[in-house]
């Protein structure tokens, strides 16, 4: 079977690079349990270097968004420069980038400049709030079909698919989606890719969970279909990560 999939989304923390060698530090220090997932690290650009050296042989690194602009562009970081710290997978469309102007259009060119730079993009997806009647539901097929439409079967074969509820993020375990609606979503997902690529494809494609994921939820939301987790504010605690990692790949 396939390992269990933990992200690490550092968003824009810690606060110095010492902090953040601590941590790599720390969390090289059990790489033989990492070793039991695939590991994404995805720092702020400055610690790209440090956690490229630091997670050598058990983890991989992964970017917080893509720049689209190409030429000369003062600020920008582009997909070759990451890519020669060894980057291999890219948040697209996270929900805090959406709120500073992102729209659905924007994200969508940046799953192909994902794809076409050899980078996974994982594809963040979630409603503002659940209503009883199903709607952001059928929202989130709209977006899905907007977002993949373009992607032929060979490239959606190489995304995956970040569920993370808007209403779930930066909050504590006990806020976060409950097991039985996670499990609801993940299906419903599916369900899409199954539409849209066929199910040999949508089979390949790895659906996350995202929002509130701490060691006291990690395991129940884990036997809710997904392939594992987009990890925020616990990623950042060496203790609490491991032991996320811990109960994903009992
Ligand atoms: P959180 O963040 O784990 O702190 O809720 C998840 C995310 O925003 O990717």
């Amino acid at each position: 079977m396939a390992k269990p999939i933990l992200a690490a989304n550092w968003k824009n923390y810690p606060n110095s690079l010492s902090e953040a060698q601590k941590l790599l530090k720390d969390l090289s220090k059990k790489r033989a349990l990492f070793k039991k997932t695939s590991l994404f690290i995805i720092p702020p650009y400055p610690y790209l270097e440090s956690a490229a050296l630091r997670i050598k042989g058990f983890g991989a690194l992964g970017i917080q968004d893509l720049s689209l602009e190409e030429g000369t562009h003062t600020g920008e970081v582009t997909p070759q420069i990451v890519k020669s710290f060894g980057a291999k997978l890219a948040i697209v469309g996270h929900s805090e980038r959406r709120a500073m102007g992102e729209s659905v259009e924007l994200i969508a060119r940046k799953i192909k400049l994902a794809l076409h730079s050899g980078l996974s993009p994982l594809i963040c997806i979630g409603e503002k709030e659940r209503d009883h009647d199903g709607v952001h539901f059928e929202k989130m097929r709209e977006e899905l079909k907007k977002l993949l439409s373009g992607l032929d079967k060979n490239e959606a074969g190489k995304i995956a698919v970040a569920y993370e509820p808007i209403w779930a993020i930066g909050r504590s375990a006990s806020e976060a989606i409950e097991p039985a609606d996670l499990s609801q979503t993940a299906i419903f997902i599916k369900k899409v890719l199954n539409d849209l690529f066929g199910e040999a494809v949508a089979k390949k494609i790895p659906i996350l969970y995202g929002g509130s994921v701490e060691p006291a939820n990690a395991e129940a939301l884990m036997k809710s279909g997904v392939r594992g987790f987009l990890v925020g504010h616990a990623s950042l605690n060496a203790k609490s990560f491991e032991e996320i990692a811990r109960s994903i790949t009992k």
